[in-house]
């Protein structure tokens, strides 16, 4: 069993209400939030999660695409977040930020970019909830899954049995029927999926499907 967690930067944010709940029995609900510096584009911040909060009890998954985490993370924590995920090449004191998250008792995960090596989340893995590995370069929903990143997760799955066994490690971008299976097999537990879920027909049928992997 996977957990699906479906990112509503393809949902339509004017009906943003109306798309969550087609996805209410997903196991979270992925938050992108991009700063338009550390990722070439802009999406949404503090104000739309507390909205967000107010109309679901999912598990909200922010990842947060910015630069200087560390002075952010608490509002996102204050605004609802259950879970904060922040990059680790963003410069900011990486077991601070995971120190602060933790003090305002929410969940929290480091991503790693598509060039950044999967030992260097190593030393922090056994004070995370999760390690997300992106599987395309953080920015933009709709872009291609790159199978390269599967040797990472791998690599991570089995660093993690020794120091952290109950780690969720997490994939997002591209993932779609062809590639969640493979995302499974390799150690991935969490599946973020945004057009494929959000661009189907009936979004609470992509999400079945991902969960029974
Ligand atoms: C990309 C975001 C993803 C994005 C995934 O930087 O972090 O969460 O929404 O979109 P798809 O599933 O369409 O690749
Ligand atoms: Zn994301």
């Amino acid at each position: 069993m996977a957990k699906v967690s479906p990112s509503i930067l393809a949902a339509d944010f004017a009906n943003l209400e109306r798309d969550i709940h087609k996805v209410s029995g997903a196991a979270m609900l992925h938050v992108d939030v991009m700063d338009g510096h550390f990722v070439p584009n802009i999406s949404i911040g503090v104000p739309v999660v507390e909205s967000i909060r107010k109309c679901t009890d999912m598990f909200l998954d922010v990842h947060l695409m910015i630069s200087h985490p560390k002075q952010y993370a608490e509002q996102f924590c204050k605004a609802g977040a259950d879970l904060v995920c922040f990059h680790l090449e963003a410069e900011d004191d990486v077991q601070e930020t995971i120190g602060l998250i933790r003090s305002c008792g929410k969940k929290a995960a480091v991503s790693i970019k598509p060039q950044t090596p999967v030992e260097a989340v190593y030393p922090f893995v056994k004070d995370l909830d999760m390690v997300l590995v992106m599987t395309v370069e953080p920015g933009f929903g709709g872009q291609k899954f790159m199978p390269d990143m599967l040797d990472k997760v791998k690599a991570l799955r089995a660093y993690a049995q020794n120091v952290n066994p109950a780690l969720d490690i997490e994939v997002d971008g591209g993932i779609n029927f062809e590639t969640a299976p493979q995302a499974a097999a390799a150690g991935a537990n969490v599946l973020v999926a945004g057009s494929c879920v959000f661009g189907a027909e009936e979004p609470g049928k992509v999400v079945e499907a991902f969960t029974a992997l």
